[in-house]
């Protein structure tokens, strides 16, 4: 089992969200405040990057190399990390156009990361080459640059979110009772695979379901399965094997018809839902993930899906910097 450094808040909070358990008659809502985990509000990237940085740190890195959207919450949460650890972080990031200086993006030169940008279609198609390439370039210059993917999503991004279960279980004997379900947003994958991991590992008996954010669900059961194979390599001969049932695609539940508009767009009902929470509750969800996510949960409590269930784990994995650029407003 790999270690990992120690760079987040831990444990997250849990609070319940009364009224909207209250309005929505159903089973209690509570929240796991990831958005906390710290490194300037970093949220579920902080618990991945423990365990990447252990291998860069190891590996003697001293560049690191990632890549996202423009407004991509886990660039900026490596560019954060890397200033605090004085590394020089270099992001790829997909945008064709000069961005608007606001939100992650504004945040990425703060932090002084390095800024590449590439077109839509070179990210979808040359992404590994060219983060290769830029990872060659600075090798050249005598650097020993550590290349992190997307979303920190791979077997190790995954092993930071199987921490969670063990992390929850805990909090479920302080708090008396235990969740029948957790959730969370799914956009990587890596956070969901590793909840997934944990209640192997664990025998967690909560269901553990996400709410995919972009892409369809099928997509999202594929790339997690694949994830998590890649994930218990990492583990000694006593952890689930890789024809554990819980990791193939057809039992990874991910309920999907919550992209609305595409990702990183929201609509009017979506934006409302996301004040409600604000001012109801006094909680900041993000718009690209969180909210649309947690808008989800209650459509489906609405419409009976959690019937049976008396009460529900939403993870909040951050991201709050998304709401500053106003380019997600529907109005
Ligand atoms: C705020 C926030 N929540 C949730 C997610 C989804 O996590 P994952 O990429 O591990 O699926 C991301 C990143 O993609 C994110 O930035």
């Amino acid at each position: 089992m790999p270690i990992k450094r120690s760079y987040a808040n831990l444990p997250t909070k849990i609070e319940k969200l009364d009224r909207l358990s209250k309005s929505l008659r159903g089973p209690e809502i509570y929240i796991k405040r990831d958005d906390q985990t710290g490194i300037e509000l970093s949220g579920n990237k902080v618990r991945k990057l423990e365990y990447l940085m252990e291998e860069a740190l190891g590996q003697g890195a001293d560049a690191l190399i990632t890549c996202g959207a423009v407004q991509s919450n886990h660039c900026r949460a490596t560019a954060a990390l890397g200033a605090k650890l004085g590394i020089p972080v270099y992001l790829v990031l997909k945008e064709n156009r000069k961005p608007e200086m606001m939100g992650n993006y504004l945040l990425d030169h703060l932090f002084g990361a390095t800024i590449h940008r590439i077109s839509e279609s070179d990210y979808q198609h040359r992404r590994e080459e060219i983060l290769e390439n830029l990872g060659n370039e600075l090798k050249n210059k005598g650097k020993n640059p550590y290349i992190i993917p997307e979303g920190a999503s791979n077997g190790l991004g995954c092993l930071g979110y199987s921490d969670v279960i063990q992390e929850i279980q805990k909090q479920e004997k302080s708090l008396g009772f235990s969740f029948d379900a957790v959730v969370v947003p799914t956009g990587s994958g890596s956070t969901l695979g590793g909840l997934i991991l944990g209640k192997a590992m664990y025998d967690y008996p909560g269901e553990i379901i996400g709410f995919n954010i972009a892409a369809d669900a099928e997509t999202f059961q594929h790339r997690i399965s694949l994830l998590l194979q890649e994930a218990i390599t990492y583990l000694d001969s006593n952890s689930p094997d890789s024809d554990h049932p819980l990791f193939s695609p057809g039992n990874i539940r991910i309920i999907d018809g919550y992209v609305g508009e595409g990702y990183g767009k929201s609509r009017a009902v979506e934006w409302d839902f996301l004040e409600h929470i604000a001012a109801s509750e006094g909680i900041l969800l993000d718009p690209v993930y969180t909210g649309k996510a947690l808008y989800g949960l209650t459509e489906e409590i609405k419409k009976g899906s959690f019937h049976g269930s008396q009460r529900i784990l939403f993870i909040h994995t951050g991201g709050v910097f998304g709401l500053i650029p106003p380019s997600n407003l529907p109005r």
